[in-house]
């Protein structure tokens, strides 16, 4: 039978484990994986290469308003999840440089960029069949999505996960700097004014602090059908 759990929201702080647990979900589910993150991160990457400030609200949202983003899925065998083309030219790595960590804080606390964004994210979603990743999306994007999850982890496990995703990558970084910014991010992500990070009332909290990916994973699969099941009876 179909499950009647179609739209899968997961939300949660920069590093936490969402996308790696979120993309083997939807492996494992055969949804499409999606995670909103990098239209932000091309945003970013965007105003970067025009150098336009990413505090400087109009400018920003005219960089985004004529942005093209297309996230295709990858035929490449390099750590990707998908391939994300800005203007035509492949951006997947670039986008997760410290650079745009650094810079991209600006481009999620910009309402009007967030509600260019906003469209994109509930078209895919209206689709169904989705996992679909972020820091709004059970909240804001897709309030009413089937089932929810919150995934955490402490600053400092997380630190060490993207300093490891570096290494991985071959980019230079520093493990205080990784720290600091984690720090710095999670601040801008709870406390801006538009759509901050928190868990949605009805959302599954995991923290992943000290438990491994296929834990998560199976964790989410129980609860999905847990969730289907009730919505049968
Ligand atoms: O998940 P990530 O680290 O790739 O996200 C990059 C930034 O984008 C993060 O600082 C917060 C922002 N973001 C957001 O505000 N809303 C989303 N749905 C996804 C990401």
């Amino acid at each position: 039978m179909e499950s009647s759990i179609s739209r899968i929201a997961i939300d949660g702080p920069a590093s936490s484990g969402k996308s790696t647990v979120g993309h083997r979900l939807a492996i494992a589910l055969d949804y499409l994986y999606f995670d909103t993150g990098v239209l932000y991160r091309a945003v970013t990457w965007g105003a970067l290469q025009h150098g336009v400030d990413t505090n400087d609200t109009e400018a920003a949202l005219d960089v985004a308003k004529v942005l093209s983003i297309e996230v295709v899925p990858s035929d490449y065998d390099d750590g990707r999840k998908n391939t994300v083309l800005v203007d035509g030219t492949d951006a997947t790595w670039e986008l997760h440089t410290p650079n745009v960590d650094a810079n991209v804080s600006g481009i999620a606390r910009n309402a009007a960029i967030r509600r260019l964004l906003i469209d994109t994210q509930r078209d895919i979603g209206a689709a169904g069949r989705v996992v679909m990743i972020g820091r709004d999306i059970g909240t804001v994007v897709l309030p009413d999505a089937d089932i929810k999850f919150y995934v955490t982890a402490s600053a400092e496990e997380r630190a060490n996960r993207r300093y490891a995703e570096h290494q991985r990558n071959g980019v230079e970084s520093d493990y205080a700097e990784i720290l600091a910014s984690i720090k710095a991010r999670d601040h801008a992500d709870m406390n801006r004014e538009v759509a901050p990070l928190v868990a949605a009332d009805d959302a599954y909290i995991i923290d992943t602090s000290d438990i491994g990916i296929a834990e998560v994973v199976a964790e989410m699969q129980r609860l999905i059908a847990k969730q289907h099941d009730n919505s049968h009876t």
